[in-house]
C-alpha cells in the first residue's frame, strides 16, 4: 500500500484500486480499530439562515449559466468550461475535448462524449466512429481541415470529458452542459446543425429515440437540425448506412439551399 502521507491522483487511485481486486481484495477495512458503541461526536447544526445562499450558489445548472453565459469567445467559453468544477465526470477524463474543425464553417455537427482516443487527444471523433465520420461527410464535401465555410465542419460534443466506460451521459450531467453547448452554438452561428446520436437529441431537443427522429428536419437552438444516427452506432450495424447516406444528402442539399 502507499504508506506515504502524499494524496495519490485519480488515475493511480484507480490503478491501485484495480490491481487489489485482481489479488482478490473484495472488502475495504481500515488500519485502526472503530469502536461502534463510543457516542458520534456531535455534528455541527446547519446555519438555517445561510442555506438557501449556500444552494443557490451549489445549483450546477445555474453556475453552469453564469459560466458560459458571460463567455464572449470560443477561447473564453473553452476556458470558462474547462474550469467548471461541479461535473464529476471531470475528475476521471485525462483531457477536456472542446471542439474541432473550422469555427466559421456552416455546418456544426453536435455528438455525444468523447470516447478513449478523444479522450487521450483532447480532440473530438478521432477514434473509428470519428474516421467514419470524416469519411461520410467528405462524401458530401465536407471537411474538418478546409478553410471555406462552405465546405467546412465544425465539431464539438455535448460532454467535453469521457464518461467511465463510455457510459451514457446522465440526464443531470446533459443538464449542467447545456448552457455550454447553447453558448457554444450561438458563437458558431453555424447554418445548419446535424445531432449525432441519442444523447445529442436528449440536449438539443429534449427528446431520445434517435430511430423515429433521424432523417426528419427539426429547430434547434434556433437553427434547422437534422438528427442522425452515430457512426458508432453504423459501424455495428452496417445496414443503416443507407438511411444515414440520404440524411447526408439532405445536409447537403440544405446546405446548398435546396431543402
Ligand atoms: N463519439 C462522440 O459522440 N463523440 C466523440 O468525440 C467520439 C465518439
Amino acid at each position: 500500500m502507499n504508506s506515504s502521507a502524499d494524496p495519490i491522483d485519480f488515475h493511480t487511485a484507480q490503478a491501485l484500486l484495480a490491481w487489489q481486486m485482481e489479488l482478490g481484495a473484495d472488502e475495504a477495512i481500515g488500519d485502526a480499530p472503530v469502536n461502534r458503541y463510543e457516542a458520534p461526536a456531535e455534528a455541527p447544526k446547519p446555519s438555517l439562515a445561510a442555506a438557501p445562499v449556500a444552494e443557490a450558489e451549489a445549483d450546477p445548472v445555474e453556475a453552469a449559466k453564469a459560466a458560459a453565459e458571460g463567455a464572449v469567445s470560443l477561447e473564453a467559453l473553452a476556458a470558462a468550461q474547462a474550469a467548471y468544477a461541479h461535473c464529476d465526470l471531470k475528475q476521471g477524463a485525462r483531457n477536456f475535448v472542446f471542439a474541432d474543425g473550422n469555427p466559421e464553417a456552416r455546418l456544426l455537427i453536435l455528438g455525444e462524449a468523447p470516447g478513449r482516443e478523444e479522450d487521450i487527444e483532447g480532440r473530438p471523433f478521432v477514434g473509428n466512429a470519428g474516421q467514419l465520420l470524416d469519411r461520410m461527410f467528405a462524401a458530401i464535401g465536407l471537411s474538418r481541415t478546409a478553410h471555406h465555410p462552405d465546405e467546412a465542419v465544425y465539431i464539438t460534443n455535448v460532454m467535453p470529458w469521457r464518461p467511465p466506460q463510455n457510459r451514457d451521459p446522465e440526464p443531470a450531467e446533459i443538464a449542467m452542459m447545456l448552457p455550454f453547448v447553447t453558448r457554444h452554438v450561438e458563437l458558431v452561428n453555424p447554418d445548419v446543425i446535424v445531432l449525432m446520436g441519442n444523447t445529442s437529441c436528449a440536449a438539443a431537443l429534449g427528446k431520445r429515440g434517435i430511430m423515429r427522429l433521424r432523417g426528419q428536419w427539426t429547430e434547434a437552438f434556433g437553427k434547422p437540425a437534422m438528427p442522425m444516427t452515430h457512426p458508432a452506432y453504423l459501424l455495428r450495424n452496417t445496414a443503416a448506412k443507407r438511411e444515414a447516406w440520404a440524411d447526408l444528402l439532405e445536409v447537403r442539399a440544405r446546405l446548398k439551399g435546396q431543402a
